[in-house]
């Protein structure tokens, strides 16, 4: 399997999304949200995003959030995607990430936004360093976060954009087929249906199935393959309940 980004619908979405949040107008507020399941792509876009900044000469700061979190070291962890050493007190962290927010015009990138969602502290952080800048942030986490966000009014007011993560339909399976794939196997579209319907459309589940079906093909040196020849072969890991 290739390594790359697939710019399947969630990805074309979530990169029109920004843009909107980039292009707003004074009066519209610049927090954005991406949220959607486990396994649908969300944490591949961002960083693919990211990179596309990058090239493009607009690196936002990426962070990733942890269950262990408190402000100081939410703080901390954006300070050293700037390349900067941890300040104390908080405020002067703040201080310093506002100001490079607003010099350089950096966007924020919050991923996996739930292990903080529910820190009263570090959540008002986040507004504090929008309002001090009104630099787009984005936060991602899974379908949770909306609803829990719902409960804090002032961040919540902020939202003006967001892409809720929907299943893969089969015209983007084909399409990870296709750009993943090594080019000179062929898959049938019953093999195809059958493998979105069974991830449900989790895009983590349906590179695994593409994936094992590759190297069974290669192995026995086939170059096309439909459901009856894939056969009881297990593709999905399924469990009991
Ligand atoms: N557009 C894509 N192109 C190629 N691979 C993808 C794409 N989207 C997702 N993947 C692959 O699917 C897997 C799951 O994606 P990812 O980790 O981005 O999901 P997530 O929504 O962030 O999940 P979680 O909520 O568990 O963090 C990854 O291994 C990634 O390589
Ligand atoms: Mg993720």
């Amino acid at each position: 399997m290739k390594h790359k980004t697939v710019e399947v619908k969630n990805v074309l979405r979530t990169q029109a999304m920004f843009e909107n949040l980039q292009s707003r107008s004074m009066i519209t507020p610049g927090i954005g949200l991406i949220h959607g399941p486990s396994g649908y792509g969300k944490t591949t876009t961002v960083t693919y995003m990211f990179n596309e900044l990058t090239v493009s000469g607009h690196q936002p700061l990426y962070v990733r959030c942890y269950a262990t979190d408190t402000p100081s070291s939410f703080l901390a962890r954006v300070m050293s995607e700037m390349g900067a050493e941890p300040m104390f007190p908080l405020r002067k962290m703040v201080d310093y990430i506002v100001r490079s927010m607003n010099e350089r015009s950096l966007a924020l990138f919050v991923d996996e936004a739930d292990h903080i969602v529910g820190q009263a502290k570090t959540m008002e952080t986040i507004r504090d360093l929008y309002d001090s800048t009104e630099q787009p942030v984005v936060l991602i986490g899974m379908e949770e976060i909306a609803r829990r966000i719902s409960h804090r009014k002032q961040l919540f007011n902020r939202i003006s954009e967001w892409v809720e993560f929907k299943s893969a339909d089969i015209e983007d399976v084909h399409l990870f087929a296709a750009e993943l794939m090594d080019s000179r196997l062929t898959i049938a579209e019953d093999l195809l249906d059958f493998i979105r319907s069974k991830s449900s459309g989790e895009v983590r589940r349906i590179l695994i199935a593409l994936e094992k079906i590759e190297r069974a093909m290669i192995a026995s040196d086939e170059d096309y393959i439909d459901l009856a020849g894939w056969g009881d072969r297990p593709l999905f890991l399924t469990h009991r309940r």
